[in-house]
């Protein structure tokens, strides 16, 4: 009889795409859940034909093997892959999955929902009434800023931005302009009068909101900084829904300080689960521990997509979302 792969989870899947792939897979389940440490990776790309990491691992070119690797597919459980140094596994023959399309629509909620949260300082009131510190209703009580009609602006309109910018749109009459690095012609952007701003200033210059939805990774590092922020309105709000480092989280705290802009809504932070006490600190950030696409629709599609990535990989077919 064939042997099946052996695969390790790093990090616990829905239950029910576990099942299906401990079906096909010898699977190993990281059960202490948290993220593989570089000396794990080393036993695991001895031991393992598939590792299937999350965005919580860290691979570095350091934690490659230069030999004895038994691993020939990283399958990442998400779509976003700036954690693993793709050029490091190709130079060694890796092949490496994500996992596009299915999580759209909830981490574009959750950027709407965090544009509405810090707009209508709802963490704040949350904050003060289960302290018991409400004192009832008063025309001076939390003020807080009008999203309906405003202007959104958005940072790399891919997927997630568009879907983004058709909530702001649609559901809350607001204008879009955006900033995308390749021209954006489409009849989704058409319908929404979605206007193409020539730099990521123009864009900063004239938002309300500014929504970031390009990938992280070299390229996008500290995009957003302190001479960004800066070209930001004072009464503007940043949204960030992509990768931590794509924003300076120093230059965001000095920027909040000064009142350079008005405040921000976060979903995940550069050195996660870390996050800087600069921005734990304020009431006009809202903070969220990196939950995009942490419903259990999305959660189940993107294990059934990592899933399709691996058997199509060990049947000796073409893996559909390869990277690399
Ligand atoms: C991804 O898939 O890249 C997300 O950030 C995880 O929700």
């Amino acid at each position: 009889m064939q042997m099946k792969p052996r695969v390790i989870v790093t990090r616990r899947w829905p239950a029910k795409v576990e099942a299906l792939l401990a079906e096909r897979f010898d699977a190993v389940l990281n059960d202490d859940d948290v993220p593989l440490t570089p000396a794990d990776f080393a036993t695991a790309f001895r031991t393992y034909d598939a590792i299937l990491p999350t965005v919580s691992d860290r691979l570095p070119a350091s934690v490659f093997p230069s030999e004895d690797c038994r691993t020939r597919l990283l399958a990442n459980f998400g779509v976003g892959f700036s954690h693993i140094d793709v050029a490091a596994a190709r130079d060694r023959g890796i092949a490496v999955t994500n996992t596009p399309g299915v999580l759209t629509d909830c981490t574009a909620d959750i950027a709407m929902s965090l544009l509405l949260l810090v707009a209508r300082r709802v963490g704040e009131g949350e904050r003060q009434l289960r302290a018991g510190a409400w004192k009832g209703w008063c025309p001076t009580h939390l003020i807080g800023t009008r999203v309906s009609g405003k202007k959104l602006g958005i940072i790399g309109m891919g997927r997630i931005g568009k879907a983004m910018a058709s909530r702001a749109h649609f559901g809350f009459g607001m204008d879009v302009v955006f900033y995308n690095r390749s021209k954006v012609e489409d009849d989704e952007t058409r319908s929404m009068s979605a206007r193409q701003l020539p730099s990521i200033e123009a864009v900063l210059a004239e938002s309300d909101f500014v929504s970031l939805h390009c990938p992280g990774g070299a390229e996008n590092k500290h995009l957003i900084d302190e001479a960004r922020l800066s070209s930001m309105k004072p009464t503007a709000f940043l949204i960030n829904t992509a990768r931590g480092d794509v924003i300076d989280e120093t230059a965001l705290v000095h920027a909040l300080d000064r009142g350079t802009i008005a405040g921000a809504g976060l979903d995940v932070y550069a050195e996660e689960p870390a996050v800087p006490g600069g921005l734990l600190a304020r009431e006009n950030v809202v903070l969220l521990p990196h939950l995009g696409s942490a419903t259990t629709e999305t959660r189940e599609a993107m294990g059934m997509k990592a899933l399709e990535n691996l058997i199509a990989f060990f049947d000796g077919k073409p893996a559909p979302d390869r990277v690399v």
